[in-house]
């Protein structure tokens, strides 16, 4: 098993990020060889502040360390530093058709009105993460539900270049997206995904947010004034609730069910605080490694450098594999 993933580096980790993925990036550490890595190449797809960019790379990773991915265990890298993901992800351009990156959700939402006005490199978003996943042979990726779209993509590249050039140059990746947390939604409005670019701080929980911030945030999330019910049927057209008994779920991993049953009529009064005090228990110690790592530029890189080293060399044979079987003239 080849377990592959990667995260933007636009902002901080937030609880949507970290429960919809990461959770799973730590717990694969013991099934199989792991790669994650920083997609500093997708942040760039729309407006760039170098600056915010540069430190946005270093936090992440001291985020994802913080979280439980062991740079000597797992490959830890970030994409600038493996020149291969940039070029596998040409030549894949080449097999992708436009009718299939039309398609993509992802791009309608992310380009807006402006669609006229987005970069060329929004569009081919998807085609680098196919790249990015098919460069190692990768058979399984860890994501939350918002990939799908992208995984399913992925996987219609690499079976129209095997069909074309008549040869298996890359494996069919596997999409791994959990069950209780695959999508985890604002705290503001339980119909929005909780994420980076909403503009209310009030809708998700950061990584560097603190016990009172957590608790607050919680206090303040959107629900509704009815009581747990003791299904989960009762939760359908209860989004917000529904939401809250997820997020305890995860955290506790538990089932919804096994949470309605402990939970079944209270009130959001009872069982807000209960998740409150859940969540500072789980990520009061991440945020605490996060804070001592996150000013170490110097081993950060260094743990960056390392784990690029280590891809670049996984990376090459299907790069050549791949300009082989186009007819290119190259080196090896
Ligand atoms: P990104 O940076 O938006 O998010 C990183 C991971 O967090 C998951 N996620 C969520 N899961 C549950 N609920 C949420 N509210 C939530 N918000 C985010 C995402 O599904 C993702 O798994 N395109 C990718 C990055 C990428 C990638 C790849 C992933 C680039 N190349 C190759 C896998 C394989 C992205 O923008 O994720």
């Amino acid at each position: 098993m080849r377990v592959l993933s990667g995260i933007q580096t636009t902002g901080n980790l937030h609880l949507g990020n970290y429960l919809g993925a990461i959770k799973n990036w730590v717990k694969m550490q013991d099934e199989g060889e792991c790669l994650y890595f920083l997609a500093d190449l997708h942040a760039i797809t729309v407006h760039n502040d170098p600056a915010a960019l540069r430190q946005n790379t270093r936090e992440m990773a001291a985020a994802l360390i913080a979280a439980g991915i062991d740079p000597d265990r797992s490959i830890l890298f970030n994409q600038a530093q493996v020149p291969a993901h940039a070029e596998l992800a040409w030549l894949l351009n080449c097999t992708a058709r436009i009718g299939w990156l039309n398609r993509m959700t992802q791009f309608k939402e992310k380009s807006g009105k402006n669609r006229e006005g987005a970069s060329v490199g929004l569009y081919v978003y998807p085609v680098l993460q196919a790249a990015d996943i098919l460069i190692y042979q990768t058979t399984h990726v860890p994501v939350g539900e918002d990939q799908r779209q992208h995984l399913e993509l992925t996987r219609d590249i690499a079976i129209k270049f095997n069909t074309d050039f008549e040869r298996e140059i890359f494996t069919i990746p596997e999409p791994y997206i959990g069950a209780t947390a695959a999508r985890i939604m604002s705290l503001r409005d339980g119909t929005s995904k909780m994420s980076k670019s909403d503009p209310s701080d009030m809708s998700r929980i950061n990584l560097t947010d603190d016990a009172d911030m957590i608790a607050q945030k919680i206090r303040k999330a959107k629900t509704d004034p009815e009581p747990l019910p003791e299904s989960l049927d009762g939760l359908e057209g209860r989004p917000e609730a529904k939401n809250l008994v997820n997020i305890f779920a995860a955290l506790a991993e538990k089932t919804p069910a096994e949470v309605l049953a402990e939970y079944a009529g209270q009130g959001f009064g009872q069982f807000k605080p209960a998740l409150a005090d859940l969540l500072v228990e789980t990520l009061a110690p991440i945020t605490a490694r996060f804070n001592a790592l996150r000013s170490d530029s110097t081993a950060l890189d260094d743990h960056l450098a390392k784990g690029a080293e280590k891809a670049r060399t996984l990376a090459q044979p299907t790069l050549d594999a791949a300009y082989e079987a186009l007819g290119l003239v190259h080196r090896t």
